[in-house]
């Protein structure tokens, strides 16, 4: 079907990719379809304001390889469950999703390419069933997502922490510290993992293995005595102590969202190596540096491909489906076999196995 208007909205928190599909997006459709692009603006806040800005071959010439998103966007922004802060405090929570469709109707589009990670996409599916065209692009840095082989975002995070780990081995060395990287992911090892190798790590803590302090401090200890007072530790935001719970953070997102906020578990970490060795520790919360900066290479590429495998997508009209990568091809997958399912480390997996056969501690 020739495409003449299309819609897309980032939404979700950020990752270096975004304006790479955007980008990819706005020419395919206008070199292959002269379709006109619509850019709703802050994620799905912008189908219920109204707010958009056309996009056009000018507009996203020099995008690619930008970090963050031209189109802004939102990870407390829900149309189904719509929090709002009122003055005194209070928060309201209504459905605005109606509202949001017929937005989208008077915007006349043929599709909304909706941009995001697994909440976004679940936001997706809902208005795909309430007869929105919706065709989704998988991102985030977390790389949680089912039914693709990588999200992007994710290889450039991973390229910012294994940098940061080699920084600090440096450091980490020259002062004979215990050095300890807190990454973030979720629920998800992804990052901590891949970059822990990359980086060289001693220890690597992820959410998929509880860790036991005792097996940690083992490890740092048998380094020391092999004369390596020196270890570095990557350890996953969302990583736990055996019996224990995931460490959080009260703050605004969780008021608004009721999503906690992870954060934390490196400094517990530190604290209790503290108590058992007599070695300095130090710990390092990377945070939101993974999110910025320019996308590496991978994920410059495979954000174009999928930006440009959405538009032949839609053009056929195969809506309610996420473009995925099932290396080496560009597939569709039905948004309902998403529902609710998140891609976490197996822990009987390869990676695993190669971490520890190579002498990196899990905590176990
Ligand atoms: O899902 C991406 C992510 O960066 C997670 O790794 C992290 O837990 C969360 O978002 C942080 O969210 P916020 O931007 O609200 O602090």
């Amino acid at each position: 079907m020739a495409l003449k208007r299309v819609g897309i909205l980032t939404g979700g928190g950020d990752c270096s990719g975004l304006n790479a599909v955007i980008r990819a997006v706005t020419r395919a459709a206008i070199i292959g379809h002269n379709a006109t692009v619509v850019g709703i603006v802050g994620g799905f806040e912008g189908l219920i304001s109204g707010q958009t800005e056309e996009l056009t071959v000018k507009s996203t010439r020099d995008i690619l390889t930008l970090g963050g998103t031209i189109l802004g966007t939102t990870n407390k922004g829900n149309p189904f469950e719509f929090r709002e802060l009122a003055a005194d405090g209070s928060i309201t929570v209504s459905d605005q999703s109606d509202r949001a469709v017929e937005v989208y109707k008077k915007m006349g589009l043929d599709c909304l390419f909706v941009v995001g990670g697994e909440g976004t996409l679940e936001i997706g599916y809902r208005f795909f069933k309430k007869g929105i065209s919706v065709i989704g692009i998988p991102k985030t840095i977390d790389n949680d997502l089912d039914k693709t082989d990588y999200t992007f975002g994710y290889q450039t995070a991973v390229e910012v922490a294994s940098d940061a780990l080699d920084r600090l081995q440096t450091t980490g060395r020259s002062h004979q510290r215990v050095m300890i990287l807190e990454v973030m992911g979720r629920t998800a090892g992804w990052i901590a993992l891949e970059s822990g190798i990359a980086g060289g790590a001693h220890i690597i803590l992820i959410p998929e293995i509880p860790y036991n302090i005792d097996r940690v401090v083992e490890k740092i200890q048998l380094r020391a005595k092999g004369g390596s007072p020196f270890s570095i530790i990557m350890v996953a935001e969302g990583a736990k102590e055996e019996g224990g719970d995931v460490i959080t953070q009260a703050s605004a997102s969780t008021r608004l969202q009721g999503v906690p906020q992870l954060g934390g578990v490196g400094q517990y970490l530190a604290d209790q190596i503290k108590k058992r060795v007599d070695l300095e520790v130090r710990c390092t919360v990377l945070g939101h540096i993974q999110r910025g900066g320019s996308p590496c290479a991978f994920d410059r590429v495979l954000g174009t491909r999928l930006g440009s495998f959405a538009v032949q997508a839609a053009a056929e009209g195969k809506f309610g489906a996420m473009v995925a990568l099932h290396t080496p091809q560009m597939v569709l997958v039905p948004l309902s076999e998403l529902a609710g399912k998140v891609r976490t480390v197996p822990v009987d997996s390869q990676l695993i196995q190669c971490a520890e056969s190579i002498g990196i501690s899990m905590g176990r």
